[in-house]
């Protein structure tokens, strides 16, 4: 993953784990202001465009090294550490913003609408997750690389749709922020929400720029 000044930040924030914390420390929005770019956004902020690609380098450098090196151990980590665990928050996470929705919708903070994007999100991991698992995975696991290319190709498409859906997530929840006084279910919810969002930039980060280019010889 190559970085520069140009790249905008809403691209920069949903694809390399790390880079929204980054961002949000630094003031920086990358939902409403994300087309902006690395440079503009730094100036923005007050920053040197320089020591904002270095500060996000870093986080390039060390985004890849939890993978396993070989791809049936990839493939196995992706499944249980992401797959099985978005599935498990997803169907906890939306009930918990229903809930903070209804009893809090009056507060100006209040995150409405969290929990149909929530819902938009599963239906869409539900489909993608199980085409890798049933049709994408075996094929790596057989080494049939020219199979490979239109799926990877959709997939990669898919991430892009996400990405738009993690930018969204932080808008409704004004990056994660709570209002003074949140109750211990609104907490609770934009705690795990943000776990789940830095958890799927880190699985689609290891699919884009590990475990795809294994079969395309490189990002598209
Ligand atoms: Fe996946
Ligand atoms: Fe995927």
């Amino acid at each position: 993953m190559e970085l520069d000044a140009s790249q905008a930040v809403g691209k920069i924030a949903t694809s390399l784990p790390g880079a929204a914390a980054v961002f949000r420390s630094h003031g920086i929005s990358f939902c409403c202001g994300g087309s902006d770019s690395i440079e503009v956004a730094a100036e923005a902020a007050g920053l040197s465009p320089e020591t904002l690609v270095d500060e996000l380098q870093g986080l390039v450098d060390a985004a890849s090294t939890e993978a396993p090196d070989g791809t049936a151990d990839l493939i196995k980590h992706l499944r249980t550490r992401y797959h099985d665990t978005h599935r498990a928050e997803l169907i906890s996470l939306i009930p918990l913003a229903a809930k903070v929705e209804r009893v809090h919708g009056d507060h100006p903070d209040a995150p409405i609408g969290l929990a149909n994007l929530l819902e938009r999100i599963q239906s869409d991991l539900h489909s993608h997750m199980h085409r890798e698992e049933l049709m994408l995975f075996p094929l790596m696991e057989r080494g049939d690389h020219q199979a490979l290319t239109r799926p990877i190709e959709q997939m990669r498409h898919e991430h892009d749709v996400e990405a738009g859906h993690l930018a969204e997530l932080e808008h409704v929840t004004g990056g994660f922020h709570l209002p003074d006084g949140a109750c211990n279910s609104w907490r609770a919810l934009y705690a795990g929400a943000k776990k789940f969002a830095d958890d799927l930039v880190q699985h689609m980060h290891l699919e884009n720029e590990v475990l795809f280019p294994r079969f395309t010889g490189g990002p598209l």
